[in-house]
């Protein structure tokens, strides 16, 4: 049996609505998703020893928590209100949490039709266009897949990776040496305060799902601007009107990410949206997800 198997098998035994979903979503990716999924859960087993149940029973308690945490946003209209620090201490800090946090939220890139598309985005309109990348950067890698990805395919390219929870860069790091790319570094760091010695050494960087755990998101466009060189490309994400226990900037349409990276002198050259719901002009409530990709202009 195929991990994929293993793991759709799990999901039914556990979760009749999970398992619903997720057989939706891979009949409708079809052969590339079962690439995708395989290549994620061939690449996750090895933090859980190879007991896929421990992904399922972590892709299943992100979706309930998630699915909670919608519901409370659509009733009430606003995101919780709380600060980084206070995220840091309770999410970003707590290593087991996180760890089953980014877990989950890996597996989702197969089990989400909306993470498939944008997925398949990212290696149509980014990972395809780098033939000479050289260094590249990632910001808050968490789970480390979209980076350790890009090494895979471009294997002579260095990768540094900054994420500010330990969780995070033990993560990426185990998955990395055991997958034997030896050229990925990864540092527990502040995005928000990039060192100056990564300032114009990049030509591709990669910030999925950071802008909207951070106060200031212009802060992070600036650091994305100052880490590529000129002519660089960044692949850059942010979610909208989507609850999560990490979010804090609440973006409430697709035209206040985008005019927020044009503010910053980043130049979208492509852009895609998706959304777990039709996106009916924006309407507040349904979770979605802008993905471009910029260059520095
Ligand atoms: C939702 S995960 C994103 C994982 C992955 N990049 C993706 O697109 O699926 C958010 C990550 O942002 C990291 N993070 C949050 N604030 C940060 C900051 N100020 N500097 C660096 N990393 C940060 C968290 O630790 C977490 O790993």
């Amino acid at each position: 049996m195929s991990y994929l198997q293993q793991f759709v098998a799990l999901a039914e035994a556990k979760n009749q609505s999970i398992a619903v979903s997720l057989k939706n979503t891979l009949e409708e990716g079809g052969e590339r998703i079962s690439v995708l999924g395989e290549n994620i859960l061939e690449r996750y087993q090895g933090i859980v020893d190879g007991d896929i149940e421990v992904l399922v029973q972590a892709y299943a308690t992100m979706v309930m928590r998630f699915n909670k945490l919608q519901l409370k946003y659509e009733i009430s209209g606003s995101y919780p209100k709380q600060g980084f620090d206070q995220v840091k201490e309770a999410v970003y800090d707590n290593m087991p949490d996180m760890t089953s946090y980014m877990l989950g939220l890996v597996c989702s890139q197969f089990a989400w039709s909306n993470h498939f598309r944008l997925w398949c985005f990212f290696e149509d309109k980014f990972l395809n266009r780098l033939s000479s990348v050289q260094n590249i950067l990632e910001f808050a890698p968490g789970h480390g897949h979209f980076g350790l990805s890009t090494l895979q395919k471009y294997p002579n390219a260095q990768l540094i990776g900054i994420d500010i929870s330990p969780a995070s860069v033990k993560m990426s790091t185990r998955i990395a040496t055991s997958f034997d790319h030896t050229n990925a570094n990864y540092r527990q760091q502040d995005a928000m305060a990039l060192e100056e010695n990564y300032f114009g050494k990049f030509d591709a960087v990669i910030c999925g799902e950071l802008l909207e755990h951070v106060p200031e998101p212009d802060r992070i466009l600036a650091s994305v601007h100052k880490a590529l060189t000129p002519g660089g490309v960044a692949y850059v994400t942010a979610a909208i009107t989507a609850a999560a226990p990490d979010h804090i900037y609440e973006f409430t349409t697709v035209s206040e990410v985008t005019n927020m990276v044009t503010a910053s002198g980043l130049e979208i050259i492509d852009q895609i949206s998706e959304s777990t719901r039709p996106l009916t002009d924006q309407a507040k409530g349904a979770p979605t997800t802008i993905a471009m990709i910029v260059t520095k202009g």
